[in-house]
This record gives C-alpha cells, structure tokens and sequence, in this order.
C-alpha cells in the first residue's frame, strides 16, 4: 500500500499549520493510501553539527529522535512538509529537520516521492509562498517530485491566512494538494 507522511513544522500544537496536514492527509486517505502525521514540537529533534560523517556512512551520528523521522522519511511513497511563516520562512524547527535528513539525499531516498508543501501565516501575503519556496529548495536538492496544489486552484501548494479552520480557500488548497498529490502517486506506481 502507498504511504504518505506529513510533518508538521511548528512549535504549536493542534495549530493551523497542523490542522491543513491533517484535512490533507484525511483527504488523501479517502483514496486508499495510508497517511502518518507527524508532529516535529514533541520530538528531540538537534541541529545538524555539519561534521560530514554522513558523507561516508549514510547516518547521521547524533542518536536522537531523526534516526526513527528520518527510516520513516525513507520508506514513505509521498512526503508533505509543512511550516507556518516566521518572518517569511519556515521555522527553526522545520529547517533542523530538513537539514538532519541529508543523509537520504546520498542515496538519493527522494528519487521517486511525490512531495508537496503546505504554509500559513498571519497574514495575506505575510511570506506563505517563499516558505513554500524554500520547503520546495529541499525537495528538490533531495531530488524528489514536486507537485502543487491541482486545479482549479492549482498554484503553490497550500497556502492558509489566519484561524486555518475558518479559511475556505485554505482548505480548498489542501484538498487539491491532495488529489494532485494521489494523481501523481498512482500513476507513477502503476495501481
Ligand atoms: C516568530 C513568529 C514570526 C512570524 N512571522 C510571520 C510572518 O512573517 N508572516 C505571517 O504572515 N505570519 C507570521 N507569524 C504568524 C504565524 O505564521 C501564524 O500565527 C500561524 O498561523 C502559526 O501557525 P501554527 O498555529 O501552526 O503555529 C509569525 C509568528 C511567530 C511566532
């Protein structure tokens, strides 16, 4: 059975960003894959020390939480990352996670996930897209696919403003992040 995991990159939990994983996840659960959040706030997660050692064995040395995030990271068919803004980018959690998993980009684990990306700010155009941006610099230096959000909204993944429960648009984005998400899953693995 295909898999999706979904992180969720803020501190908060049961916050906007975590509720858009979730109608995503829902979502894509309806088509007949599995889903697992994944929350990053209850995690022991430490900063990457850059020592390279993961260079010549394909680990990571700190034995902390990402040697467990990082096997489900590995083994998922489709990755949804997601941040709400902090001055217009994604948090320090969410970047500390994604730099602790450059051991998979030498094995090139990314090579055949769909990835999508998920954003919320306070504001309207308080930097949803630049955070999508950067999440999608990750996927792509991991080497994964990239999809967005499917029509008829079909832009940068999903963007939310606000209490995300309350935003229609943001939860229309979420759904079509999902349905672009399975589309591109089932064809490419033939079910
Ligand atoms: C340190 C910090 C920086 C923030 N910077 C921005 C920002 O640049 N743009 C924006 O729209 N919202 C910003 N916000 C607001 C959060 O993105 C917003 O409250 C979001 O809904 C929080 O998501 P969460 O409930 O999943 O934690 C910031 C919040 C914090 C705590």
């Amino acid at each position: 059975m295909l898999k999706v995991v979904g992180i969720v990159g803020s501190p908060r939990s049961e916050g906007n960003t975590e509720f858009m994983v979730r109608t995503t996840l829902d979502k894509i659960s309806e088509n007949g894959i599995e889903t697992e959040l994944i929350t990053l706030h209850d995690k022991n997660i430490q900063y990457c020390s850059g020592c390279d050692g993961c260079k010549k064995t394909n680990k990571c040395v700190i034995d902390d939480d990402m040697q467990e995030l990082t096997e489900k990271v590995k083994e998922a068919d489709g990755i949804i990352m997601s941040s709400p803004v902090y001055f217009g980018d994604m948090t320090g959690l969410a970047k500390t996670f994604i730099d602790r998993l450059r051991p998979l980009r030498n094995i090139h684990a990314f090579k055949y996930k769909v990835c999508g990306a998920i954003s919320t700010g306070g504001f309207r155009n308080g930097g949803q897209e630049t955070t999508i941006h950067s999440i999608y610099d990750f996927f792509l230096i991991q080497g994964g696919i990239v999809v967005g959000d499917d029509r008829p909204t079909a832009h940068y993944g999903a963007t939310g403003v606000g209490n995300t429960k309350e935003d229609d648009i943001a939860l229309a984005t979420c759904n079509h992040l999902a349905s672009r998400m399975v589309d591109v899953l089932k064809k490419i693995n033939n079910v």
